[in-house]
């Protein structure tokens, strides 16, 4: 079965190596156990031999409880049989589309955004059109224009919401229009929620599970919890049809996840409060180190992002995303994502929530690179 090469990650793993000033990566400063030891106030031996006499058989192949119970209370209402535990968010979303889409099926998805969202269903064999997130929008989908898109055979329209690499974020208003349009065609809404909770105020955002009783929201330990390396993610809806097939289908493609992953998993879900804390302090302030630097740097322009780790800048110089993150990357160790991988021109993703001396000095970089450029044209 054919699919288009997955851009932002092809992008990552070449050019990764080259990240001196880490300004590619989408997660907030990763935790290590002691990190999370330490946040969580839990004695290290105490949990350490805990994990040492947990049994690595295939554990509760439906997902630990106490995992369970973390994730579910991260939504309103939504019980254990609700959720579907994966391999990351990746595994959520990829689970959703192999449950659900057939050839011919029509689906919507945003753009830009993560690519699995119109990669994977397209690779199924559906037709997939594009609801384009623009600029003068505030990169929020224009309503009419998914009205007009949706049809009688739209089965499954994507969101990502807080968007990667925009940073746009749909409040509950907003997502309740999404709902009204969707019901026309009694479409499901996948949403991807991964970075749900990242937000620049101190606004609730609500799950597209809450809000519409054929909502799928898909999430992750990766981004909201700085735990990517634990591979764990999940989808959560209240649509017993869809739950009982991607039940199906997952027995077929992973059976469980790993037992000593879900037990770190729910030691941090118990403490999430204490993380998404952490994590907003460090958005929040890198955020004012980049935005500082837009309002100061002539060749650049962005729309300011309200939520999540990333946002998405345009430049004013007369060279491809491609190879300006190229040269970046090679000639002055500065690991951003190009447009292109997004399908879009004269414009970086840029990941702003690590190192803020990495962020400060790899935006130092940029704005000279791209004055050189300027000044002697090609
Ligand atoms: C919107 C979105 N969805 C899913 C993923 C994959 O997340 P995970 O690491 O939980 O599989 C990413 C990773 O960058 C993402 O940005």
């Amino acid at each position: 079965m054919h699919i288009q090469p997955f851009k932002v990650e092809e992008w990552m793993n070449e050019y990764e190596k080259y990240c001196k000033y880490d300004l590619g990566n989408t997660t907030v400063n990763t935790l290590t156990l002691e990190k999370l030891f330490e946040i969580c106030e839990v004695d290290k031996q105490y949990f350490l031999n805990k994990l040492c006499v947990n049994s690595l058989g295939y554990g509760y192949v439906k997902g630990n409880p106490d995992f369970k119970k973390g994730i579910s209370k991260l939504y309103k209402n939504v019980s254990q049989d609700e959720i579907i535990t994966t391999i990351g968010t990746a595994g959520a979303n990829h689970l959703v589309f192999y449950s659900l889409v057939e050839p011919e099926d029509e689906v919507i998805s945003v753009l830009p955004t993560y690519q699995q969202l119109y990669s994977i269903p397209e690779s199924f064999g559906a037709n997939v059109k594009y609801l384009h997130l623009k600029p003068e929008n505030n990169f929020l989908p224009d309503l009419e224009e998914l009205n007009n898109l949706v049809s009688e055979n739209t089965k499954l329209i994507c969101l990502n919401n807080p968007n990667n690499p925009t940073g746009a974020l749909m409040d509950e208003i907003f997502l309740k229009k999404i709902v009204e349009i969707a019901k026309k065609s009694d479409a499901y809404i996948l949403c991807d929620e991964v970075y749900r909770g990242l937000n620049q105020e101190d606004i609730e955002t609500p799950s597209i599970v809450g809000l519409y009783e054929k909502g799928i929201s898909t999430s992750g330990m990766s981004k909201t919890f700085s735990l990517a390396g634990l591979r764990l993610g999940w989808t959560v809806s209240k649509d017993k049809s869809f739950l009982k097939k991607a039940f199906s289908h997952r027995e077929y493609n992973m059976i469980s996840c790993s037992v000593s992953d879900e037990t770190v998993a729910a030691l941090a879900l118990e403490n999430a409060s204490k993380i998404v804390e952490r994590n907003k302090k460090t958005i929040r302030e890198n955020l004012k180190i980049l935005d500082s630097w837009v309002k100061n740097e002539k060749l650049v322009r962005y729309v300011k992002p309200q939520a999540g780790t990333t946002a998405l800048v345009f430049y004013d110089a007369d060279i491809s995303s491609k190879d300006l993150c190229d040269k970046l990357a090679k000639k002055c160790g500065v690991f951003l994502t190009p447009g292109f991988c997004f399908e879009l021109e004269y414009c970086f993703r840029i990941g702003y929530c690590k190192d803020k001396e990495q962020l400060k000095k790899g935006l130092e970089k940029i704005s000279s690179l791209l004055h050189s450029i300027t000044a002697h044209p090609v």
